[in-house]
């Protein structure tokens, strides 16, 4: 018999189905797509939990009469270190920057169809479908090539990414590794570990995924991959990880921090340790940390050349809203809408610069080694090394009624509000987007 559901968006809107309980939650979503006139990301259950495409929707525990939320899709940009993807508000995906890298997904385009997400690594990018199938290019040592996986990579609901790996989490909380192995893209040894996974985190070298039942590492062992020392804290509960180049830190549910890794790269934070309390948000650089409290101060930690001594500006940290963090410098928004930078120098550590231009900043951004900010006006003041965007004058008047700001490791790309994409930084790294203008322009 079939399942009579109502798929209703946030706005209200709502339309009525009538499937065979074998249908896909994805056929319902194509469905609803086409009744309600807009393309859908993803359905959500009562309790807003994804439900995963590939699954039938009895098995995805919908009843007769059951009333689904829907997302609706909005065009999304994603990077690699040296390129762009946009993912268009249709599901297909077009992209730029180094071919090898990502830039080219030419011979991926007949696959790149009802894309509902897009992760990536350094230099690759995973695109997962409304089945929740998974399509993977650019370098195939950094997770481009998931042909080993394919027969595996079903019903994924996330991906998380180090730096040449990959980890999928499926729907029934298992994960799938692809990717470099030192990286974290061979799980083999914590396999049996990865059951009901609810969260994955990655450093550059290691991945840590939070279950059920505790906190599982792999990858360099050197890098994060071991979390043995920390253990006792993190099975107090975690909220949210950062990682460095080579270490890890976590906010506990308490608010305290807890990191472990290198310890030249932000691993040791027991100098720091007593100031750790009511922690809202971590942050890092390649190589050190700042810990943002609900009180609007900043703690920072680790390499000293990567941002770790806030020095001359710490006075200035206060009521901070939002910090961003390049290769080695961070930057703050604070709450008058002024911005804070510190770290090293060649990688946006100092904005003095452009000072007077930021004002009523709404959101950084950043490249490895610049900086972006984006005013409440919708335009861009941009800082730091000209080789990764630090500078945007050449494209300073397309530059308006910016909605929101990416960055590739060398490059920035601003979407406007009419769904359209401005691009500056390394050229050859996705700063022009020249290639394929004409279709970043007919996004909406
Ligand atoms: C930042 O750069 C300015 C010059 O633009 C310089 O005068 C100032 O000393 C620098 N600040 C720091 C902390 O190095």
């Amino acid at each position: 018999m079939a399942l009579s559901l109502s798929v209703t968006l946030l706005s209200g809107s709502s339309v009525h189905l009538s499937l065979s309980p074998t249908s896909t939650v994805d056929e319902l979503r194509q469905e609803a797509q086409r009744g309600l006139g807009c393309h859908l990301s993803h359905l959500i259950d009562g309790s807003g939990n994804c439900l995963p495409g590939g699954l039938q929707i009895e098995l995805a525990g919908l009843v007769d009469g059951d009333t689904v939320g829907a997302i609706v899709r909005h065009a999304e940009l994603s990077s690699t270190h040296t390129a762009f993807a946009l993912l268009r508000c249709d599901g297909s995906v077009v992209t730029w920057g180094s071919a090898y890298q990502g830039g080219d997904s030419v011979a991926f385009q007949s696959k790149l169809k009802d894309v509902t997400n897009i992760y990536s690594s350094d230099y690759a990018f995973a695109a997962v479908r409304g089945d929740g199938s998974v399509v993977t290019w650019g370098n195939p040592g950094a997770g481009g090539d998931s042909s080993s996986v394919q027969g595996v990579l079903k019903n994924v609901r996330h991906i998380q990414a180090s730096s040449h790996a990959f980890a999928a989490t499926l729907a029934d909380g298992s994960v799938v590794t692809w990717g470099n192995g030192r990286c974290g893209g061979d799980s083999s040894s914590v396999q049996g570990k990865l059951v009901g996974v609810q969260r994955i985190w990655a450093s550059k070298l290691a991945f840590a995924a939070l279950t059920s039942e505790s906190l599982v590492t792999w990858g360099s062992f050197d890098a994060g991959g071991d979390c043995s020392a920390a253990a006792a804290e993190l099975a107090q509960g975690v909220r949210q990880v950062a990682a460095s180049e080579l270490a890890f830190g976590a906010v506990l549910l308490d608010g305290s921090v807890v990191t472990w890794g290198d310890s030249d790269y932000g691993g040791d934070s027991s100098a720091v340790r007593h100031q750790l309390q009511s922690v809202r948000e971590l942050r890092a650089s390649q190589g050190a940390f700042a810990a943002l409290r609900s009180d609007g101060s900043v703690v920072t930690w680790g390499k000293e050349s990567y941002g770790a001594h806030s020095g001359t500006v710490q006075e200035q940290l206060k009521d901070v809203l939002d910090v961003q963090a390049s290769e080695s410098a961070f930057a703050a928004i604070l709450a008058d809408g002024s911005v804070v930078a510190w770290g090293n120098e060649r990688a946006g550590g100092n904005c003095s610069s452009v000072q007077h231009l930021l004002v009523d900043t709404q959101e950084l951004c950043a490249s490895l080694g610049a900086f972006a900010a984006r005013r409440r006006d919708g335009s861009v003041v941009s800082w730091g090394n000209a080789l990764f965007g630090g500078d945007s004058s050449a494209v300073q008047a397309s530059l308006r009624d910016v909605r929101r700001l990416h960055a590739s490791g060398h490059a920035f790309a601003a979407m406007r509000e009419d769904g359209s994409v401005v691009t500056w930084g390394n050229a050859a790294y996705g700063g022009d987007s020249g290639a394929v203008k004409s279709a970043l322009r007919s996004v909406a």
